[in-house]
């Protein structure tokens, strides 16, 4: 496909279908929602509000990172929503709840804005292979209900572009080349990665230690073979010594994955010397770890998250 003709017909095709009316889109920093976000800027300005919804569940750096770029770009909205996340997650242990509570809660966040604004469209990133996988059933046009009622009339720009080239826009587009290069993340965030009941504390030792991961496998250009690295905070307690004392305290998953489309995932040979870097500096730098594995399972039979 010839993305510079992409690009100028998918912005005349926007500006025809949108005229002069408001869209939305929800913003969460991914490729996929960024290079939407200023693609469809490119041909309604200021009529698209971008918002970013903060729920507590996010990576070291990410609130910043995703408010730098877009602030000064787009008509950009950022909502700390943690509180109203957290408090809703407070006591739930299963993951299929915890995904639940968090996709209802972002629901509830995004209608309350998507009303204060007034939208006639909503924007969504869908590319190729989310309808390509759901066996092509999602159609090219519909509408989108809120549960206030407000319904939306959807747009996906980009719905027929696979993940390569909707980098490449995203780089004619001039977004940042670290943005475009980042590795997939849940929605549920890092929800996901610490298992079983979830609070502020142990979100908090779990950002850190996806940060170690993060800073080491990219410091060691191991992050070239991997589709996705990081680490999860596992609900159970194993004894370990620190110091000449007993000490009691989590157990983590560090999880590295080689993939093309997430469907499928390897785990590579990992190079000793990294591993070995990351669990010494998880232990000692993350007082409350004791132990760190390395998970060695494909996908199928397991999936590339933990919940
Ligand atoms: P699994 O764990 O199912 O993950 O092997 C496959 C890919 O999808 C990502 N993932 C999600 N992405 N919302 C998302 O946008 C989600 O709820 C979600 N859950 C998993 C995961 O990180 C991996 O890249």
């Amino acid at each position: 496909m010839n993305l510079d003709k992409f690009i100028s017909t998918t912005i005349d095709s926007l500006k025809n279908k949108i005229g002069d009316e408001k869209a939305i889109i929800a913003l969460s920093g991914g490729v996929d929602s960024s290079v939407c976000s200023v693609l469809v800027k490119e041909a309604i300005e200021d009529n698209l509000t971008a918002i970013f919804v903060d729920h507590g569940l996010l990576r070291e750096g990410e609130v910043d990172e995703v408010c730098g770029i877009f602030q000064n770009r787009l008509n950009f909205k950022y909502i700390d929503a943690t509180d109203e996340f957290l408090d809703a997650l407070k006591g739930i242990k299963d993951p299929e709840e915890k995904r639940k509570i968090i996709g209802k809660i972002f629901i509830e966040v995004f209608e309350r804005e998507a009303e204060k604004i007034k939208a006639k469209f909503l924007v969504q990133g869908t590319i190729a292979p989310d309808w390509i996988e759901s066996g092509g059933k999602i159609k090219t046009h519909h509408n989108l209900a809120l549960p206030n009622g407000m319904v939306l009339d959807v747009v996906e720009p980009i719905r027929d572009l696979y993940k390569d080239e909707v980098r490449d826009v995203g780089l004619k587009l001039n977004l940042p080349e670290k943005l475009i290069h980042r590795q997939p993340f849940p929605g549920p965030g890092l929800a996901v990665r610490v298992l079983g009941e979830i609070d502020e504390d142990k979100i908090a030792i779990c950002r850190k230690i996806n940060h170690i991961v993060s800073e080491e496998v990219e410091s060691s250009g191991f992050n070239k073979q991997l589709w996705q690295y990081f680490a999860v905070l596992t609900d159970s307690h194993v004894t370990g010594v620190k110091g000449d004392q007993r000490d009691y305290g989590y157990l983590v998953v560090v999880r590295m994955v080689s993939s093309l489309d997430a469907m499928t995932a390897t785990v590579p040979e990992v190079p000793w010397s990294l591993i070995s870097k990351i669990s010494k500096r998880i232990t000692s730098e993350v007082k409350e770890i004791t132990h760190v594995t390395l998970s060695v399972s494909d996908k199928p039979p397991s999936t590339i998250e933990f919940e």
